[in-house]
């Protein structure tokens, strides 16, 4: 007989008789996971006990404005696996990345052209672009839902401000957007609770390179959680939640001060950042990502 060290994996397994197909084939496998990690690294009661410890500060941190286990999700890698495996898209499709703790719903809809950084710190920036189908045709009627931290990488809800820096912006016939915001800098994930203190063990920084956050819904389309990162930013090769896709790069252009595209006149350095988001058709998405 296999020693207890061994058996012990298959008697937890046979103790279950789930009422639901899938639970089961998911609870077998994180056992089998589970039970083969902690002999590969032949886990001590000590390390037994600072795991325990580690996930109860995990809970205990956790309220409704700060979520650790995501987090944790994040800085393991593990949101960006999930979305891989859920949103395989088409070639040439804009790419997802992780929605961040920092989305608020129900920011203003907001005229095309709008400068949604009103009064707070930072570059200014002028997006646009083009909302265009897989085939390369305009969409009308896309949203874009944009949100950012400010130009020194402070999110409103961090700054207790009420919304800023966040809006939605309807499509023309043209599919074209545009407005105005600012250049968005690196910041640190929160970094003073259990997944801060992981990262330092792990020898690992807590920063995010600049991005500006987008979700796109579009009629007859697969919408999209996504970021688009200046390419002059630090940290692109080291995004503590391993976000940074290559296609959502940008290079963002430095503009002395004078006339922006919108014709205003703007009395310090600016930058512009030109994007075209192409969206998958419903019917050409695996079923399990529509
Ligand atoms: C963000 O981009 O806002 C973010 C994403 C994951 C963890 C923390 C912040
Ligand atoms: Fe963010």
């Amino acid at each position: 007989m296999a020693s207890r060290e061994f058996s012990i994996t298959q008697d937890v397994i046979d103790r279950m008789d789930p009422k639901d197909e899938r639970f089961g084939q998911v609870m077998t496998s994180l056992i089998q996971h589970l039970h083969n990690f902690i002999r590969d690294v032949q886990l001590t009661e000590a390390e037994w006990m600072a795991a325990i410890q580690f996930l109860t500060k995990t809970g205990q941190i956790t309220t409704d404005r700060r979520q650790e286990f995501i987090l944790l999700s994040d800085t393991l890698g593990v949101s960006i696996l999930v979305d891989a495996i859920n949103n395989r898209l088409p070639n040439g499709a804009t790419e997802q990345t992780v929605l961040g703790p920092y989305y608020w719903e129900g920011a203003p809809r907001l005229p095309m052209g709008s400068d949604i950084a009103e009064g707070i710190k930072g570059e200014p920036c002028y997006f646009s672009g083009v909302v265009t189908s897989l085939d390369g045709k305009p969409i009308e009627g896309a949203e874009i839902d944009v949100w950012s931290g400010d130009g020194e990488g402070n999110y409103d809800m961090q700054l207790g401000t009420g919304m800023r820096c966040r809006a939605i912006f309807t499509t023309g016939k043209d599919g074209k957007y545009w407005f105005r915001s600012v250049k968005p800098y690196y910041y640190p994930v929160p970094d003073d609770g259990p997944v801060g203190d992981m990262l330092r063990a792990m020898g690992r920084h807590p920063n995010r390179p600049g991005h500006t956050h987008f979700i796109l819904r579009a009629p007859g389309h697969k919408g999209i959680v996504t970021h688009l990162f200046p390419s002059d930013s630090p940290y692109l090769d080291t995004d503590t939640v391993f976000g940074v896709k290559d296609g959502l790069i940008v290079d963002f252009v430095r503009h002395e001060p004078g006339a922006a595209p919108t014709g205003e006149k703007v009395d310090q350095p600016f930058h512009t950042c030109e994007y075209n988001f192409q969206l998958a058709p419903l019917d050409a998405v695996e079923p399990k990502a529509a």
